[in-house]
This record gives structure tokens, C-alpha cells and sequence, in this order.
């Protein structure tokens, strides 16, 4: 771990990422960033929004790569992470598509769509930023306890648990049980990573990241391995033991 953070609140996050992540991107002649969906760095975003118009940044440099995406849900679908970076991402920054490679969630073949990804990633040369959320299982991405350090980009299946605890946003439509994600391997490859942890749900996972041994049963616990890591936690997700 290169870094470890505690920032007062979402907010201060929100502001301390984004500078970060801005900082990382001025200084690259091209800037491959890793987005994660979900709570957490929704505000990261609209604070980048607002600098990259304050400042008229030279967007042509940017490229994002999607983490994750439900099996079944296409870009129309508004439940599908392909549905949030179009709204908190690609409009906001005035990126075109093909700044991004998205997901197919809605692919037919799911294998197909694997092979067509891990290409496409493989040809890109690297992330320079990954920012990750924690899931309260200790998935990140979509990996699943159980998944392991060798694992790539694939398709997985949804346990119960997060299911459960991502039913609201999946509330209107089908529910899918499946899922395409980058594998802890993809992820570790990249060269810096931003994992983002707010909100007091999450102080049981947190405190289990920090303790645990790199192991597939809480595979955040693999990132501490990654010598570019940088975690910022808000208080709220500090438990009172520490
Ligand atoms: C979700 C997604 C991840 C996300 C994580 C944390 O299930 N698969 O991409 O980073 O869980 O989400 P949140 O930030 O909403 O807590």
C-alpha cells in the first residue's frame, strides 16, 4: 500500500479523489481510468466534471474502461452500470462513445464478449487509475468471494448477498444473476489504484480489509499486495475499535 487517507467526509473524498485523479491526468499525454459504479464515487465524478470545464481540459486524452456490469442489462436498461457512466461519465465530461470501452451486458454470448473485452484491453497498454468501490462482501468489481488472484475479465455469478444488497437499484426489471467483470488479475495490473470506502455499512467490511490476509474469501484483501494502492476512507467507515 503506497497510501492510506482518512478523510473527514463523502464530500471531502469526493474533492480529494477528484484532485488526485485531475492531478494524474494533467500530467499524462494519454490517461486510461478505470471506473467503478455504484454510491460511492458518483461525486468524485461530478467534482471532475466541474474541473475539467473550469480549467477546458483537453478531453481527447481520456479513455475509461467499465469494471463491471450486470449480465442481461444493455446500456438502455437505466439499471445497468453502461446507464450510469452514460449519465455521470460520458455526458458530463463530453466524452464521446468511443472514449469507452463499455460492457456488452446485454451481449448474447457472453464468452464472445469476454474475448471481444480482454482484446480491446489488452490493446489499450495499461490503466493508469483504477478506482474501485468496496463491496461490503469484499467484492471488487463483480469478484466475488471465492474468486481468485490469477482471475480475468469474465462471467460470474451474483451471490445472495449482493443481490440483496443492491436489490434498489436493480428494483423495475428482471433480475440478473449473472455478471461480466474484470478479474482481480486485470485489476491489479493496473498501475495505480484509488479504492474509495464512505459510509457507516461498510465499517465491518473496512475493518475486515484491513486485517485480513490477501485471501479469495474477502478479495479486497488482494489489492493490499499492489505496491500503488491508495485507499481513502471517510470516518463514517472507520469503526469505533480503531
Ligand atoms: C457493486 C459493484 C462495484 C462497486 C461496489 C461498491 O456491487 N459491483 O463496481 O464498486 O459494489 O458499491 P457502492 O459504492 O455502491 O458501495
Amino acid at each position: 500500500m503506497k497510501q492510506f487517507q482518512i478523510v473527514q467526509d463523502k464530500e471531502i473524498m469526493a474533492e480529494v479523489a477528484a484532485n488526485y485523479i485531475f492531478s494524474a491526468f494533467q500530467k499524462s499525454q494519454k490517461f486510461i481510468l478505470g471506473v467503478a459504479t455504484g454510491s460511492t464515487p458518483k461525486k468524485v465524478y461530478e467534482v471532475l466534471a466541474k474541473k475539467f470545464r473550469e480549467t477546458s481540459a483537453d478531453l481527447s486524452k481520456m479513455f475509461c474502461v467499465q469494471l463491471d456490469e450486470y449480465l442481461g442489462l444493455g446500456l438502455k436498461d437505466s439499471r445497468s452500470f453502461a446507464a450510469y457512466i452514460q449519465k455521470y461519465i460520458v455526458k458530463p465530461w463530453g466524452l464521446k462513445k468511443s472514449q469507452i470501452l463499455f460492457w456488452d451486458g446485454d451481449c448474447q454470448n457472453p464468452a464472445g464478449e469476454v474475448d471481444r473485452f480482454n482484446s480491446i484491453l489488452s490493446h489499450l497498454g495499461g490503466i493508469d487509475c483504477q478506482i474501485l468501490g468496496l463491496g461490503l462482501n469484499g467484492h471488487i468489481g463483480f469478484n466475488e468471494p471465492g474468486s481468485l488472484k490469477e482471475s480475468r475479465c469474465r462471467e460470474v455469478v451474483l451471490t445472495q448477498e449482493t443481490l440483496q444488497n443492491n436489490k434498489e437499484d436493480l428494483a423495475g426489471g428482471k433480475i440478473p444473476t449473472d455478471a461480466l467483470t474484470m478479474g482481480i488479475a486485470d485489476i491489479l495490473k493496473t498501475k495505480n489504484i484509488l479504492l474509495l470506502v464512505s459510509g457507516n455499512h461498510k465499517q465491518k467490511s473496512f475493518e475486515r480489509f484491513l486485517k485480513e490476509e490477501p485471501s479469495p474469501q474477502f478479495p479486497a484483501t488482494f489489492l493490499k499486495g499492489h505496491a500503488d494502492l491508495v485507499v481513502m476512507v471517510d470516518k463514517s467507515a472507520l469503526s469505533d475499535s480503531r
